[in-house]
């Protein structure tokens, strides 16, 4: 088949060719952001694992280096898996922990550490596995096969001062488990006895655990070995290996006692996901130049394996996203990193605009193939008496109701917002739109996010799911904002401020390039003024050399 290459995202993180997975160690070092990630040297399908490594000194603009780990001792023969980098204090330089695969048939996991071979390169270029790896290995009944992805390592009292977490799986339904490990040096690591935490979900790939402030600043973040305070949470995260979505609680961490507890009890049934859409295997870093916490996740294709191949590549990273603690405390708030606004170019901007019950306006002027958009929607307080009634069924599960309660279907207040990667005669397009219900009594309208690629592409071989969050904001003053990034085959949407996030791949077969176009859509009964819509072009960045 014959891929259009036009379908390549212009802004998004991505080496020039072949198959892409997890962000590994992110960190800032000497003036450098350093990113590396799971990569096939050999083509676009999962395999041959390697450590690609860039950097940049903005987040957005990318330089490919030499890949910084591949497989060359007994501890990682048959691959290098995802890991994390911890920047030792003082000078030291940092440290790398990631899992190798050291058994060819059984995946059997185990954790090695690599340090620069030259600590004042702030580029990083080389690395070093001494010759003590492998440093963890499966002991005391872990499973080895699902035993891996070290976190970035946190100071806590006592002479072991460092511990990380290892993701594993235990017992037969089975749970998701995070051990912990201590050392003093990086080289002797005990695990301890308990886990800090784990649930009934699966096996878990890629914890990741941080503090966050509690009442602090807005976006400010904190250094991952903050201890825990009165103004201190912490927040740990999962990849949810059988479900595939990364999901994490807000809670206390008890250093002493080495455990961890979500403040919602419920929270362990996954409520709360970074993104109800396509990104997995992510991770956090601090910032040091920006005193903020920012994510990386990955978005997988959504076409099939031979529309991989024949494009010669597979996987992108979403934009970073700084990620900060809601003042509710009970969620995280994420949005894109303020750098992203550099490569805005040529803009459009909406006012007061009223899209009537059923209509459609074009937001025209700009291309919008590669496109930045906010949009403010205000619909009339007394409108939201005209809300849907939620159906109890489905009130908890907003996949569900998404999928019964498409773009397409009438709404009371919504379905309202974006036709994104839509084609002139509109038989393509992507929503991204909200719907409100009428409250139960005494309570908040509910607010569903939702992204309907059903109608995306003309391509009938493509996964289309709808993809769905509640927002936990309060719409009784009739105010909700939205942000998409556009990006040829991806849409990252933030709801709310950054409330609810949902990533999409979309393949148009006719929405491209230059035929891409851009609507406000409502399919409601009540008006929805669009009180402010900005739509801005974006450009290219430099990007690996592609
Ligand atoms: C998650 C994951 C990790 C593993 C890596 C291998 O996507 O399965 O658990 O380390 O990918 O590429």
């Amino acid at each position: 088949s014959i891929v259009n290459p036009l379908l390549r995202t212009g802004y998004h993180f991505q080496p020039p060719k072949n198959w892409i997975n997890d962000p590994n160690a992110p960190m800032y070092y000497k003036g450098w952001y350093h990113f590396f990630y799971q990569y096939n040297p050999k083509g676009a399908v999962w395999g041959n694992i390697v450590w690609a490594h860039s950097v940049s000194r903005d987040l957005i603009n990318w330089v490919a280096l030499e890949p910084a780990l591949r497989p060359s001792i007994p501890g990682d023969r048959y691959g290098c898996w995802s890991g994390s980098a911890t920047v030792l204090p003082d000078g030291g330089g940092p440290v790398i922990m990631y899992t190798g695969v050291d058994h060819p048939d059984i995946n059997y996991q185990v954790q090695n550490v690599a340090y620069p071979k030259n600590v004042s390169d702030p580029l990083l270029r080389e690395w070093v596995k001494p010759s003590h790896n492998p440093v963890i290995v499966p002991e005391g009944g872990i499973n080895a096969t699902q035993f891996r992805d070290p976190t970035t390592a946190w100071r806590g009292p006592g002479p072991e001062q460092w511990r990380l977490l290892v993701g594993s799986a235990a017992g037969s339904s089975p749970r998701g488990v995070a051990y912990v490990y201590r050392s003093r040096d990086f080289r002797r690591w005990r695990r301890v006895r308990r886990p800090l935490h784990s649930a009934p979900t699966g096996m878990w790939e890629c914890p990741d655990f941080y503090p966050v402030s509690k009442g602090g600043a807005p976006r400010a973040g904190l250094e991952t070995s903050v201890p825990p305070g009165p103004r201190v949470k912490h927040v740990l995260k999962n990849s949810l290996d059988l479900r595939r979505y990364d999901y994490y609680t807000v809670g206390t961490y008890h250093p002493r006692a080495e455990r961890y507890v979500p403040d919602d009890p419920a929270g362990d049934e996954h409520r709360l996901r970074y993104d109800y859409g396509n990104f997995y295997a992510s991770k956090t870093f601090y910032d040091p130049a920006k005193r903020r916490r920012i994510l990386w996740g990955w978005a997988n294709e959504s076409d099939t394996a031979a529309d991989d191949v024949a494009k010669g590549w597979a996987g992108i990273q979403a934009i970073p996203r700084t990620v900060w603690l809601d003042p509710s405390g009970k969620q995280l708030l994420q949005w894109p990193i303020e750098e992203v606004e550099a490569l805005r170019a040529k803009s459009v901007t909406l006012k007061n605009r009223v899209i009537k019950a059923g209509h459609h306006v074009e937001v025209t002027g700009i291309q919008t193939a590669q496109a930045d958009v906010e949009v403010s929607f205000e619909v009339s307080p007394s409108a939201l008496a005209g809300a849907e009634t939620l159906d109890p069924a489905l009130a908890y599960d907003a996949e569900r109701l998404c999928g019964v309660k498409r773009a397409d279907v009438r709404g009371g207040v919504g379905p309202f917002g974006l036709w994104v990667l839509a084609s002139a005669n509109r038989k393509e397009r992507t929503a991204v739109f909200f719907r409100v219900f009428k409250p139960a009594a005494g309570d908040k309208p509910v607010v569903l996010m939702c992204t309907d690629p059903t109608k995306s592409s003309q391509n009938p071989n493509l996964y289309r799911p709808t993809f769905a969050g509640f927002v936990d904001t309060d719409i009784s003053n009739g105010k909700i904002s939205l942000r998409s990034l556009i990006d040829r085959s991806v849409v990252e949407s933030f709801g709310a401020g950054g409330k609810t996030c949902i990533l999409s791949r979309v393949y148009p077969s006719l929405a491209i390039g230059k035929d891409a176009r851009l609507y406000v859509f409502n399919n409601g009964r009540a008006h929805v003024k669009v009180s402010r819509l900005t739509a801005w072009e974006m450009k290219k960045p430099v990007m690996n050399g592609a």
